[in-house]
Order: C-alpha cells, then structure tokens, then sequence
C-alpha cells in the first residue's frame, strides 16, 4: 500500500522504517530541507537501535523515500500519517500548530479522498480540529464534498527499543468515526502484517483513542512517581524500597515493570504529557489532583541526587569536581530531553563544582545543548570521568556501568562515595571495595 508520512521525528522515522520494511511503499515528508537531504543519503538523524539499517535497507529496495515537497507528499498517498511535533505551549498545553498545518497543507492539495491518521500525541479533540481545517480548504476550494476521514492511531513504543516496539506492538489502537467502515478495512489491512499471532486491533472511537494514550503515559508516570514517593519514606524510616519493589512487584495487580525508583523520569513523553493532560483537564473544569502530584514529585526527584551531594559535601561544591555516568535519559538512547543529568549538572555548576561526564551516546547532544564551558569536561570514557573526582554520580543505568571496577572507582575518586541514582550497585559489595554507596531509598 501507499502511504505519506508528514514529520520525521522518532515516531515518523521509525513508523515509516518499520513499514516500509513490511513492503508498503512509504513517502517521508519534512519541512526541514537539511534534514532530508540526509536521509535521502541515509543519514539518520538520531540514535535508535536497528533503525538504520532498516532506513539504508528499504531505501535500497525502492520503497522508502524522502522528500521536503510537501505536495508532492499529499499527492502521493491515499493514506496520510501525521507525526510532526506537539511542543508543549508555556502553560503545559500541547501546540498543535504543526499538525494543523499539516491538516491544512493536505486540505490545500488533496485531489482524492484521503485518510489522514493522527501519529502524533494530540490532545482530545484534536482529531475534530484536523477534520476542520481540512474542510475549510476543501469548501474554500469548492471541492466540500470531496471524502476524507481523520483517525487517531496512537504510537506507544518506547525510545531505545522503539523499532521493536513498532514491529511488534502490544496493541493497535484505531480510533474511527465509524466502526466497521471503509476506513477501518483500510488500516485492517495496512496493520495487517503487525497483527499476526494474536488481533491487537482495538477500535473504538476517536475520543477514546486520543485519550487512551495519554492515560497510558500519565498511568506509567505515576507509577514511578508513587515509588518515588515510598523511596522517600523507605530512606527516612530505615527500609530498603529494592525490597520493598520486589515484595509489592510479586503481586500481579501491581507487577514489576515500572516501578523503579530513581531520579525521576526524563524524555520527550512523560513530562509533557503529564502536564498537557493536567492543562486539558482544567480546560474541562476538572482538577487533576493525581497527575498534579506526580508531576510535583517529578520534579522534586531530579534534584534529588544534588540534596545528596550537598549533604555530604556541603552547599558550596567551589573547587569541587564530580564525575557523571549517563546523560541520556534513560540508556540506549542519545536523548536529552528533560534527562535528570541536566538538573544536576545546572545545580553542580550553580553551586561552583565541575562535571566530568561520560555516555556512551548522548554526548553530542550535550555538547550541542551546553557547548563548551570551563566547568563541563566530556571524558572519553566511563573510567577518564572519574580522574581527580571527588565522587561519582550514577544517573542513567547503561549497561557499561553494572558492573564497574570497582577497585579503580575507590582507588580513583578523592571520596569513595558513589551516588546511585538508579540503585545500580549492591551496597554491601561496594563497601567490600572500600565504597560507600548513597542510592535512592535505600
Ligand atoms: C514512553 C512510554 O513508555 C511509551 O510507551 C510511549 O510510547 C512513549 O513514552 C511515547 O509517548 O512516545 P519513553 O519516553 O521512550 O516511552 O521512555 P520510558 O522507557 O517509558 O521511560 C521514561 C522515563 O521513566 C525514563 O526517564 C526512565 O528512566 C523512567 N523510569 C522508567 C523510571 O524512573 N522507573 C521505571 O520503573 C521506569
């Protein structure tokens, strides 16, 4: 099948990746010419597991193609994703403005009728305002009876494993305006090849859909930060929240996934979904107690690992050097986007100390965010980090850091203290190694 995929951000990239890949002819649209250019040559822009190979392979067969022509785009395919971006607005809303137009642009140049699939995280409703700005065009250009459907087919892979998660989804979440339509055929069969074992199908209508996605993140993000929350008592009262996990995982209503505790989440999803769906619930006269406070706790977590340090160390860090394992987010991902890491570094630096950081990917991201500055070494490995440090903080749980040396941790850092803030690291083996390790609620 022929398909257009305006935006090529992670979720369109991968989108269009993995279903080019499965042999649907795939046409990536983007406003931004540079970025295009690049691909055309097989340059991906980001760092995802897999997914270049999988760009440069479907590029290669003929079937994934980029362009910065956005009518061309239009023209190119009955069936038309949208997965631009939705920046959140100064008061948390998400802003719409890319995708509206998006919505305009396939109004403007449509010749046929299209279905136009709503990739992107968009509020409720937003699905009413793409049919609506499609139509003006349509009825300014007298075409108003020209057929079009809007659906909401929300994405939930994950960043680092978002080419598997696409390839082999959980669930397929089609939000139509009629059940049992042309439409829904349509996507029955583009989805078709993703859907194979078992129907992860749901439809439901476009509402549903559209709010389904928010409730899947924000339930996700106060799962963790209500083990935030029990970190915080555990470390006051004396208990160890690892076991604690392990004691409330085994029940199956609670699970184990998602209950890590840590220095609260980062990324390009959670935080702003959190707070787009704390500013649509006002707008709905309802007060969003519960997702208030797992923002709030949020965002007390990442300046978690810095109270640490300034208890230990005091509250002027001057002539203080630390070493930073992980920038990222989360691991394999070069993604800095709302990561923990930058809390600490800004409140490292706004109390006068030095951070030598290392990640295995994101390092020119933070280059490119920080640039270059006297208090911001990026070491060239986990071990150069740690050269004259006093101590090291642990913020992302890449691989590479599980199981350190730990002898060359002591033997290296001035004070053999390890802030853990992903609860790494086994406290009773560090301390056979002379380390002392300050983990989060343990
Ligand atoms: C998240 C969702 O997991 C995806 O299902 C969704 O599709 C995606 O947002 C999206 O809306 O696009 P992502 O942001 O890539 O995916 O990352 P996660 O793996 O969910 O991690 C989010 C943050 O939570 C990370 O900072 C991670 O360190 C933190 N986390 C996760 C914890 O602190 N504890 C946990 O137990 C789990």
């Amino acid at each position: 099948m022929q398909i257009a995929i305006f935006g090529t951000g992670y979720v369109g990239l991968v989108l269009a990746a993995a279903m080019s890949d499965v042999g649907h002819d795939v046409t990536c649209v983007d406003v931004d010419a540079g970025k295009i250019a690049g691909l055309q040559k097989g340059r991906v822009p980001i760092y995802e597991p897999g997914l270049e190979a999988l760009v440069r392979d479907n590029q290669a067969a003929g079937r994934l193609t980029f362009t910065a022509d956005q009518a061309l785009g239009v023209a190119s395919a009955a069936i038309i994703f949208i997965a631009v971006g939705t920046p959140p607005d100064e008061d948390g809303s998400a802003d719409l403005r890319h995708v509206l137009e998006v919505a305009d642009l396939v109004g403007s140049a449509m010749q046929e009728p299209k279905i136009i699939i709503n990739k992107s995280t968009v509020p409720v409703g937003t699905a009413d305002q793409v049919r609506a700005a499609v139509k003006a065009r349509l009825v300014q250009r007298g075409l108003a009876d020209l057929g079009f459907d809007v659906v909401s087919n929300p994405e939930f892979f994950k960043e680092g494993a978002a080419v598997a998660d696409c390839m082999r989804p959980d669930r397929i979440i089609l939000g139509v305006e009629t059940a049992g339509g042309r439409t829904e055929q349509v996507l029955r069969e583009l989805y078709a090849p993703f859907n194979r074992n078992h129907d992860k199908i749901l439809v439901m209508d476009v509402r549903s859909a559209e709010l389904s996605k928010y409730a899947a993140n924000c339930m996700l993000a106060a799962k963790i930060s209500f083990m935030n929350e029990m970190a915080d008592l555990a470390d006051k009262i004396g208990a160890d929240i690892e076991k604690v996990r392990l004691g409330i995982g085994s029940d199956p209503r609670i699970g184990y996934h998602f209950i890590y505790p840590g220095v609260g989440y980062g990324g390009s999803c959670f935080p702003k979904d959190v707070r787009a769906l704390i500013s649509t619930a006002r707008e709905h006269g309802i007060d969003p107690v519960v997702m208030e406070a797992v923002d709030a706790r949020n965002n007390r977590q990442k300046t978690l690992l810095f109270d640490k340090i300034r208890a230990r160390f005091g509250s002027d860090l001057g002539g203080r050097t630390f070493a930073l394992w992980g920038l990222s987010f989360k691991p394999n991902t070069d993604d800095i986007r709302e990561a923990p890491s930058r809390t600490l570094m800004e409140a490292l630096w706004a109390a006068g100390a030095r951070v030598q950081a290392y990640d295995p990917k994101a390092m020119d991201a933070c280059r490119q965010v920080y640039g270059d500055r006297s208090d911001l070494v990026l070491a060239p490995t986990q071990e150069a980090a740690l050269d004259g440090a006093d101590a090291l903080a642990l913020v992302t749980e890449w691989k590479s850091f599980r199981s350190p040396d730990m002898a060359e941790i002591a033997r290296k850092l001035k004070h053999p203290v390890i802030f853990d803030g992903r609860n790494l690291f086994d406290p009773a083996v560090a301390a056979g190694y002379g380390l002392e390790i300050i983990g989060i609620g343990r």
